[in-house]
């Protein structure tokens, strides 16, 4: 009776063991399910983040949010920390958003970019009213002084100056360079340094896989250097498409940019998978393309993007990811520029109103094809 009573006691035992035990795998296995992410599978390789809007920093868009968090370990300001909204007039600075996102970067404990501190493009219009250089260079002064000392600290990379070249390399006649003459730039990283001498000092442009456009930021850079200038980085902003840049063309970049001793950044990437309005009408960059708006020709997949790009899109992500990797101790982050395609600027850049799928994450913030891509690259499960 007794032997009875104790091996029934024993099968309870080994029951119960076999149910906690295989609680716990599920619960292990759940757990690993949940940390399978970019940010996860790429933590040894370099960050990998994306820009965000205001619905965003504010976290009304909570599917976007979610991603943001379970994906990405750095962030960039869409729109936020640009002039035209940041310092508006000579005295006047709106600092709300931009602190909630640097917040937002905080609280998620991500690397925090900052975009822009001088760009020709939306810039305040007192500033592009300024002919006198004096004065121009006191408003520059007191914005990268202002700005960067606000979020000293915090802050943990800027894109010192966006967008300073032309496609031949040389210096674009911006406000900038019409009034403050060739310096500006070097003056504006010193100005960078000085507020906060920790933060990485990043050149940023698109276009940087053309060779010209490479020889000047080579040449940037190098004169950058001579005058005692601290810069850390080229940001190659990697609007690209299906098509363009090669991968040849990336890899020289990476390599020539590296070479100068500084890190590579992608710093605005996306794949536009719909027709370039520069093909038909040539390189002409100051083009007006409204006669394109509501032109089917222009805009081939309003409502779904067919398999076959689906899988074309995946591919070049993979073969863009798998170069990065390659190159993976030159290159210090990949941000995507945006979450979802339905928040892309390229819906209405630059023609308005069309329906592009370049990001990772559907209109329904679902992962794409081309997600599954770049995390095959990585076979482990973190
Ligand atoms: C874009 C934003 O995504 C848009 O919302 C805005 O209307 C225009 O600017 N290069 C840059 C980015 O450096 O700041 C631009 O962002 C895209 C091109």
């Amino acid at each position: 009776m007794i032997k009875t009573i104790r091996n029934i006691a024993l099968l309870f035992t080994l029951i119960f063991s076999i149910v906690s035990c295989s609680n716990k795998l599920y619960k292990k296995n759940q757990e690993i399910k949940q940390t399978v992410s970019l940010k996860n599978s790429f933590k040894d390789n370099f960050y990998i983040g994306a820009a965000i809007n205001e619905n965003q920093i504010v976290e009304k868009d909570a599917a976007a949010v979610t991603i943001l968090k379970k994906e990405y370990n750095t962030i960039s300001p869409e729109n936020s920390l640009k002039w035209m909204f940041l310092h508006p007039e000579p005295k006047t600075f709106f600092f709300d958003m931009a602190d909630k996102y640097v917040a937002f970067g905080e609280k998620n404990k991500m690397y925090i970019v900052g975009h822009t501190l001088v760009w020709h493009s939306q810039l305040a219009e007192f500033m592009k009213e300024t002919k006198d250089s004096t004065i121009m260079a006191n408003h520059m002064q007191n914005h990268i002084n202002t700005v960067v000392t606000r979020y000293k600290g915090r802050i943990d990379t800027w894109d010192v100056v966006n967008e300073a070249l032309k496609e031949n390399g040389d210096l674009r006649e911006s406000v900038f360079f019409k009034v403050l003459g060739d310096k500006y730039i070097e003056q504006a990283f010193k100005l960078a340094e000085k507020a906060d001498p920790n933060a990485d000092l990043v050149y940023n442009d698109y276009g940087l896989c053309n060779p010209k456009k490479r020889a000047g930021v080579v040449r940037l850079v190098k004169e950058l250097q001579k005058s005692g200038a601290k810069i850390n980085g080229v940001g190659m902003q990697a609007h690209w498409n299906l098509k363009t840049p090669s991968l040849k063309e990336i890899e020289t970049s990476i390599i020539a940019y590296s070479e100068l001793g500084v890190k590579v950044s992608f710093t605005e990437f996306d794949i536009s998978v719909i027709p370039n309005p520069w093909d038909l009408v040539g390189a002409e960059v100051t083009q007006d393309f409204k006669k394109f708006e509501g032109d089917k020709k222009m805009n081939p997949y309003p409502t779904k993007l067919p398999e076959s790009v689906q899988i074309q899109l995946a591919k070049r992500y993979e073969d863009i990811f798998k170069l990065f990797l390659k190159h993976e101790d030159k290159i210090n982050r990949v941000t995507f520029w945006g979450v979802s395609d339905k928040d892309t600027w390229l819906n209405d850049w630059p023609i308005n109103g069309r329906t592009n799928y370049p990001l990772l994450f559907d209109r329904k913030h679902q992962p794409k094809k081309a997600y599954n891509s770049i995390m095959s690259l990585k076979n482990t499960s973190n």
